[in-house]
């Protein structure tokens, strides 16, 4: 990330146009992973007190978007993990963008497009996730529907399930990840008027 002063005036910060979404696969993305997780759920959110880690993280797969400086990749933007519970049932959860690329239209698509994806391919024949009520115009927008109310860290939240049609089995490892542009283009619904 480059942000600056330039004689004591503030330079715009740079904002990275490509990004990507794909399972982490270095060390320094799994750090970027659950720092970013720590900053929104525990610091932003005040849903932990000090680490949002829990069982699941034993057997999820970890999914970072990263921006691009030269066609490299460059820094963690943000997360979401994807675990199976039972009978080709997944769930996905932590889903979270690093303040600086939120409602750039890109971002959170691209990373609910990877887990889905990911998911699909790996033998997932049903998709929940629950979400923060705030939240769920975002998820129907892409794709996903309301299945029941449930409670979450004593927050009312809604249980959602994807429609696996529109995410076609493919993992997003390193040697093909997410384009984000692409898939914000091709899946997202328009917002509701
Ligand atoms: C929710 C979140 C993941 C969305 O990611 P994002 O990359 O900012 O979203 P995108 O840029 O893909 O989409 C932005 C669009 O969705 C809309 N949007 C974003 N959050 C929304 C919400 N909570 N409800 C409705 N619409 C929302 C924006 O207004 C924008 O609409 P537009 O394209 O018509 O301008 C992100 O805001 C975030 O990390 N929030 C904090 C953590 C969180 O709440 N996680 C979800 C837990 S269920």
């Amino acid at each position: 990330m480059i942000d600056a002063t330039l004689w004591g005036e503030p330079v715009s910060p740079f904002y990275s146009p490509n990004v990507t979404a794909q399972i982490a696969s270095e060390p320094w993305q799994l750090v970027g992973y659950y720092a970013l997780r720590r900053a929104i759920f525990a610091e932003e959110q005040g849903l932990f007190d000090v680490s949002d880690v829990d069982e699941h993280d034993k057997v999820a797969t970890p999914i970072v978007a990263l921006s691009q400086v030269a066609g490299m990749p460059d820094e963690v933007i943000g997360g979401v993990r994807v675990f199976p519970i039972e009978h080709g049932t997944w769930f996905g959860g932590r889903l979270g963008v690093s303040r600086r690329y939120r409602s750039r239209g890109v971002v959170g698509t691209a990373l609910i497009f990877a887990a889905v994806s990911t998911a699909h391919a790996n033998g997932c024949s049903r998709f929940l996730a629950t979400i923060q009520l705030q939240n769920v115009p975002y998820f129907e927008r892409h794709h996903f529907s309301c299945v029941q109310k449930v409670e979450v860290c004593g927050q009312p939240h809604q249980l959602m399930e994807a429609a696996l049609a529109m995410y076609p089995p493919q993992v997003a490892h390193a040697g093909q990840p997410v384009n984000g542009a692409r898939v914000a283009a091709e899946l997202r619904r328009p917002r509701a008027a």
